[in-house]
């Protein structure tokens, strides 16, 4: 088959129709009334214990550290009371050996480290007065702990979740996979450690970097009623939201605070439909699944997320290498008529490594309107040693790269359109034609060209919301959700969250 059709063919297989996206949307929303009734569902709805979202006014200067995927970043964050915040911040490169540790003491061993690291760069005062009152206290009973910062710590992977500072991991997650942490308390994992470096820090609160991002997103927003849903599209995806406790059906172990009639749900959709009802199923996505560390989990997040769009473009492409009825990316400059350059691929190309193609060349294809594309090529030669790419190869290379994107941008509506249609907000009369607003956050959102775009385009034609509901959509990127999020759980943690007018 030539170039052209073999690629056409691909981009195809990568179409998700508005149909499709209906359907979506019926079984995410079936998915999600299961997940509130049992637990071991597909969808997990975690209920989280953070039973209201702020509303801009709350005060004080918390910690936040957050574990999400490549990075942990470690921050103080200065509530200022008028949705406004100061934050310090530093973060460091998570080493992949401890990604795939043996014992889970070797990654929150390292995790404390940073926290020590950061309250000596930036909180040196707040660090000694501790440690001198630490040395004049007898006992760990006689001390008092107003100088013990609250932390909020930021885990952003499956927990099964006990209070609002306690929860066993489920599952790992984007490439991490250290057995011997399963079934385990995340937070006494990581107080464990703190405590080992006798640290001013207590760990007050366990937050999925979703539940951040809808906390912050509503705290940057004073005066409105809140964000109904806070998103991650960034190394994985997921999304957690407002329920009514009323449909939290099954039973929480934990002990909450009913007054707000609410409950924010940690949705896990990163694992919508592991059983494949609805969702698309290319032969690149079971290659892909297969090759993972998890295999039949987070498949919506395999279709969705950074982590994986990379790794399908790369398993497109070296299907086209193979097929020797393709003229791609081999050097058929013999014939002196033929204008195409030569497309050389070094043998120590990523594209021969898993993982080794980064999502961000998709950003780059999308974004790249040169009549030339020679952004593309400059990105293909840059980060993946394809060196002079001929046109017609970074041609095919876009229109697969905009195909996976543009599929994955129609299923992230999926999720957002069902979480929309169960909040009832659409045809809420108390609220009616005020914007109803998602906070988002993650690479995907912000560095992939037309992501929100084409979300709101197929959330224009699901049933139910329409051009109209739509508009209503305010999908917002939300500013620092791991630091402010984490820090704003942290005080409600900490009984703090009274307005103080001083
Ligand atoms: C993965 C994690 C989830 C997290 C998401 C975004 O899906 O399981 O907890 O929220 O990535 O970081």
């Amino acid at each position: 088959m030539a170039l052209a059709a073999e690629t056409q063919s691909i981009v195809n297989q990568f179409e998700y129709t508005d149909d499709d996206v209906n359907k979506g949307v019926k079984e995410f929303l079936r998915q999600m009334a299961e997940g509130l009734e049992k637990d071991g569902t597909s969808l997990s709805q975690i209920p989280t214990y953070v039973t209201g979202v702020p509303n801009g006014t709350e005060k004080g200067l918390y910690m936040a550290v957050d574990l999400g995927g490549t990075n942990f970043r470690v921050c103080s964050v200065k509530l200022n009371g008028d949705g406004t915040f100061n934050i310090t911040s530093d973060k460091v490169a998570v080493p992949k050996a401890l990604m795939v540790a043996k014992t889970a003491e070797e990654l929150f061993a390292f995790l404390a480290l940073q926290i020590k690291k950061f309250l000596e760069k930036h909180h040196g005062d707040h660090f000694e007065a501790h440690i001198r009152r630490r040395m004049t206290v007898s006992s760990p009973e006689g001390y008092k702990d107003e100088n013990v910062f609250r932390m909020g710590f930021t885990f952003s992977f499956p927990v099964q979740q006990m209070g609002i500072n306690k929860g066993t991991l489920i599952r790992w997650t984007k490439g991490f996979d250290i057995q011997d942490a399963v079934g385990k308390d995340v937070c006494a994992l990581l107080q464990q450690e703190i405590d080992k470096l006798h640290l001013p820090v207590k760990v007050a609160a366990l937050v999925n970097d979703t539940v951040g991002t809808l906390m912050a997103h509503s705290y940057g927003a004073p005066g409105s009623h809140g964000a109904v849903l806070g998103a991650i599209f960034g190394t994985g995806t997921n999304g957690a939201y407002v329920e009514k406790l009323s449909n939290v059906k099954k039973p929480m172990v934990g002990e909450y605070d009913t007054s707000t009639g609410e409950m924010v749900i940690n949705t896990e959709w990163g694992s919508f439909d592991n059983q494949l009802n609805v969702l698309p199923n290319t032969p690149w996505d079971v290659v892909l699944d297969k090759q993972s560390v998890n295999p039949g989990f987070q498949m919506y997040e395999k279709r969705v997320s950074g982590m994986f769009l990379g790794e399908i473009l790369r398993l497109v492409i070296l299907d086209l290498l193979k097929n020797p009825d393709v003229s791609f990316l081999k050097d058929d400059n013999s014939s002196t008529n033929d204008l195409r350059s030569t497309t050389d691929i070094a043998e120590t190309s990523s594209i021969f490594q898993q993982w080794g193609v980064d999502s961000s060349i998709l950003s780059v294809a999308a974004g790249d309107h040169t009549p030339a594309l020679t952004l593309l090529r400059k990105g293909l030669d840059d980060n993946l040693q394809i060196h002079a790419a001929a046109y017609e190869d970074a041609q095919a290379i876009k229109s697969v790269a905009d195909a996976i994107g543009r599929r994955a941008a129609r299923l992230a509506a999926v999720a957002i359109a069902a979480i929309v249609l169960q909040t009832g907000k659409l045809n809420d009369p108390a609220h009616k034609d005020e914007p109803i607003d998602v906070g988002v956050d993650g690479s995907l959102v912000e560095h992939y060209p037309y992501f929100r775009e084409m979300i709101h385009e197929a959330l224009s034609i699901v049933d139910g919301i329409g051009k109209e509901g739509a508009k209503r959509i305010r999908i917002g990127l939300a500013e620092d959700g791991s630091g402010v999020g984490a820090a704003l759980i942290a005080l409600v943690a900490a009984g703090m969250e009274k307005n103080t007018t001083d």
